[in-house]
């Protein structure tokens, strides 16, 4: 029966152990470089390159293989300083007291505020839609499954995509992000926008925040059992 289909695993070449090593360390030194960054230069990037990017995201595994996800990807300057004006809106309400003093203070060391410039210097927004139903083709209404893990499994791609190729970028929630479903064309039952990714160059004068590079120590944040 063609749904139970299997093909040869071809696309796999496994390596050897010295590869293995040579490739665990130089990946891990680089994924150690990857910083979020709040200043952006207005340098352009192509759109095919977004795509590109898009395309790796979407190559995350999902549950049932729904692909529970939609990107819409923005470089207009009249639709990023819409998203800047409400994004400002709704944050100017969390950081006056929405977010409770709790969150405000573990905010702090970041030096966060309610002030967003960069999303409309960065030449690229990316918003990502979670999606509660659809299916493998167009007009699928399945249930999907693991919804939010599958779009946080994809999202995870995205960034470390962008920072593969060289670009940075911000994970940014505003909160809420509802607004964003209007500016995106995509105000149904179905479509939830899940996060706000900023892609781009960083600004000549990005700094990273010291509190953003205290990584917890490997024995903290595993347990070998062997
Ligand atoms: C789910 C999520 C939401 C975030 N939301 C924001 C945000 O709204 N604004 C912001 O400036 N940073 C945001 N961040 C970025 C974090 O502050 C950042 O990842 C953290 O400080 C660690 O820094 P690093 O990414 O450079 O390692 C968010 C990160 C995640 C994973």
């Amino acid at each position: 029966m063609d749904h139970e289909q299997h093909f040869p695993l071809t696309d796999y070449q496994a390596p050897t152990e010295a590869e293995l090593q040579q490739r665990a360390n130089s990946h891990l030194a680089l994924m150690q470089q990857r910083h979020t960054i709040r200043s952006f230069s207005d340098r352009p990037v192509p759109r095919e390159i977004i795509q590109q990017l898009i395309q790796i995201a979407a190559s995350a595994p999902s549950g049932a293989n729904h692909q529970p996800w939609h990107f819409v990807a923005i470089s207009d300057p009249r639709i990023k300083k819409r998203i800047r004006e409400e994004a400002e809106l709704q944050e100017a309400g969390f950081y006056n007291g929405r977010a409770g003093d709790e969150w405000l203070d573990a905010l702090k060391p970041l030096g966060t505020n309610a002030q967003k410039p960069y999303l409309e210097t960065a030449p690229w927004l990316i918003v990502i839609f979670s999606q509660k139903r659809g299916g493998l083709q167009n007009n699928d209404t399945d249930t999907n499954y693991y919804v939010h893990e599958s779009v946080g499994i994809a999202t995870g791609f995205l960034i470390q995509a962008c920072h593969q190729v060289g670009l940075v970028s911000l994970t940014h929630t505003p909160k809420p992000m509802s607004f964003l479903s209007k500016i995106c064309d995509r105000d149904n039952d179905n479509d939830r926008p899940y996060m706000l990714l900023v892609v781009g160059y960083p600004a000549e004068d990005a700094t990273v925040p010291a509190h953003a590079l205290k990584k917890k120590p490997f024995e903290q944040i595993c347990t070998v059992l062997e």
